[in-house]
Formats: C-alpha cells, sequence, structure tokens
C-alpha cells in the first residue's frame, strides 16, 4: 500500500534531515514542513478516510509510527542544539551572584545625625518644630525689633496668609518654653530658609542645630564648657573653643564661637584663611525679654542658647568646597561618604 511506504519514506527523510541540521532555525523550519498546521504529516493523515476498512488499521500504525519517529527526530535535534533552554535562557550557574548596590547615609544626615548623638549624651533631648513658622515665633517672640533687615521679604519667604517659612531653628526654643515649665535641655535640629541667591557658600534652605538650656543658675561658664565638650567629641580631644562678642536680639550677652581649626590643628591654612580658627556658632545667655514672652521669669531663671549650620560642619569636616554638591544629589559625590 502506497500510503504505508509513503509514511515510512517520510520519517526516513525526516531523520535523515534533523540528523544533519546545523541550527535551531533549520530544525524549526523542519517542524513546520512535517509537523505543522499545512505540513505533509497532516496531509497524509487526510488520505486515511480514502481507505477501505481493512486497509485502516495497518495504515493508522504507520501514521502513528511517522508521527512518534518525526517528534522523536525533532527532540533530538533541539537537545543535541543547545540543551532544551531556548537561545537567550540559557542559565550558567557559575555566574558570580549580582550584588546589590546599598545606599548612603547623605553628608549632611551624617553630620546632623553626629552632632545630635554628642548632645544626647550630655543630657539634651530632640526638639523638632514646624518649617512654616509664624512672624511671632519666628522674629517677635525672639525680640526682634520691628525694623530688623531680616524681617524684609527680600530675605525672609512670606506666605499670602502671612506665615513664614522660618529663617532659623530658634522659634523652637519658643514653643518649648510656651509649653514646658523649667529646667529645660533641648537641641533642635532642621530645615531653614533664607533668600540668598544661591553660590558656593549659600543656599536658599539649609540646616541648622539650635540648643537650649534653662535652670536656676546657668551661667556663660556652662555655655563654654559645653561647647568646649561639643567641639572635643566633634573634632577630637585637642580641639579648643574661643569667644567673641558678638550681637543676637534673643540672647545677652552675645558671641560667636570658633573652633580652633580641624583641617590644620590652628596652625593656619587655606580653609581657616591662615587664621587657625573657623566661625562655628552663635550663642548666647537668654535675653531676659524673650523669657518673658514665653511666660517664664527672668528672675528665677537663666539660660543659653546656641546654633549653627550643618553644612558649614559638613563642608569643613569633608573638605567640599561647594555647598551646591550638597544639594544636586549626584551619587558619584554622595558614594564619597
Ligand atoms: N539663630 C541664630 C542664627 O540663625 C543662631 C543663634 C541661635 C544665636 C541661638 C544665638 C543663640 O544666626
Amino acid at each position: 500500500m502506497s500510503l504505508i511506504a509513503d509514511l515510512d519514506a517520510l520519517l526516513a527523510e525526516a531523520q535523515g534531515l534533523l540528523a544533519a541540521a546545523a541550527d535551531s532555525a533549520t530544525v524549526e523550519a523542519l517542524r513546520a514542513k512535517y509537523i505543522g498546521r499545512k505540513g505533509i504529516l497532516p496531509e497524509m493523515m487526510g488520505r486515511l478516510a480514502g481507505l477501505t476498512p481493512a486497509e485502516k488499521p495497518e495504515a493508522g500504525k504507520a501514521v502513528n509510527r511517522a508521527k512518534t519517529g518525526v517528534q522523536a527526530a525533532l527532540d533530538a535535534a533541539v537537545e543535541r542544539l543547545g540543551g532544551g533552554a531556548r537561545a537567550g535562557h540559557a542559565v550558567d550557574v557559575t555566574l558570580p551572584g549580582r550584588q546589590r548596590t546599598l545606599g548612603r547615609k547623605h553628608p549632611i544626615t551624617l553630620v546632623l545625625d553626629d552632632t545630635v548623638a554628642i548632645f544626647r549624651r550630655m543630657g539634651f533631648l530632640v526638639a523638632e518644630g514646624p518649617e512654616i513658622e509664624t512672624v511671632y515665633n519666628n522674629f517677635d517672640a525672639l525680640n526682634t525689633p520691628d525694623d530688623h533687615p531680616s524681617r524684609d521679604p527680600q530675605d525672609t519667604f512670606y506666605f499670602p496668609d502671612g506665615r513664614i517659612l522660618r529663617t532659623q531653628t530658634s522659634p523652637v526654643q519658643i514653643r518649648v518654653m510656651q509649653t514646658t515649665k523649667p529646667p529645660i535641655r533641648i537641641v533642635c535640629p532642621g530645615r531653614v530658609f533664607r533668600r540668598d541667591t544661591p553660590d558656593a557658600t549659600h543656599g536658599m534652605n539649609f540646616h541648622q542645630i539650635e540648643g537650649l538650656y534653662v535652670d536656676r543658675n546657668v551661667t556663660l561658664a556652662d555655655l563654654k564648657g559645653t561647647m568646649a565638650e561639643f567641639a572635643r567629641e566633634l573634632c577630637g580631644a585637642d580641639a579648643k573653643i574661643r569667644f567673641r562678642p558678638h550681637f543676637f536680639p534673643f540672647t545677652e550677652p552675645s558671641v560667636e564661637c570658633d573652633f580652633s581649626c580641624i583641617i590644620c590643628g590652628g596652625k593656619g591654612c587655606r580653609v581657616c584663611k591662615q587664621s587657625g580658627w573657623l566661625e562655628i556658632a552663635g550663642a548666647g545667655m537668654v535675653n531676659p525679654k524673650v523669657f518673658t514672652s514665653c511666660g517664664i521669669d527672668p528672675e528665677e531663671w537663666t539660660g543659653y542658647a546656641f546654633g549653627f549650620g550643618i553644612e558649614r560642619i559638613a563642608m569643613i569636616r569633608y573638605a567640599i568646597n561647594d555647598l551646591r554638591l550638597l544639594y544636586e544629589n549626584d551619587v558619584r559625590f554622595l558614594h564619597q561618604f
């Protein structure tokens, strides 16, 4: 019977071509040619219908032989040409694992965390306040005169409702003193805003940390001791501080606190402009008028306050020469810390 002979011949041909196939494209073309929807084998199976009932069993067996034979030859060819995995999906178990890059703390966060940790060891609690403040808390309660230039819309961001973006962290001490009975010992880290034109040393927002200590018989000597201890903790055992007279409306007397240069140790270098000293903090004894505006009796309580810029310390500590680098968030820069 010619159908059976044709099927056997077809199987032999397919086996020969598949055994010789040199790439998977050839194998797939042969798959389509023999068993695809319009392939030779389905076409031959159509011829079964025209056979007599006596012929059908033998012919059926030949069809199955051809079908399983072609399928086995296809599987063998696929296996030979690159295993069961399809192109591009092969798994190379000898490849090294992929390492995920870990994020890092931003240099500002590093300095803030260190600073807060030092003051916590000295018994200060952390207090925070809102970045949108009232003019009263940011200026009036801090004894800032009505005509003080820092109130000017040229220097301070005003909202239409009259509130402002705080220009300093000092309003947090007002909030705490309005609601807490002395003794008070707090540090207030946070973001502040000033209407400056950004350049290498000025930004429109930066970070400060404020300190406030209110108790009986607090003196300038306590402030000096605290600043000296902070300098040693932050910069090393040899760090020194000095006070220079200054003016702030909310402290009296007021000082500027310099640290011996952490780059040259006080010998004089480019960073300290050969002076051996770096201006770090503003500080002073809380002005009695500020106590009165918060309902604290200045006859009974005294206190000191200080405040300094975190970016400035970060720039000195990590030798960063442009403040804007801290805000561009270029990972090549940030990965160095
Ligand atoms: N708030 C002051 C500033 O921004 C710093 C300061 C804080 C000075 C507390 C004295 C006491 O410049």
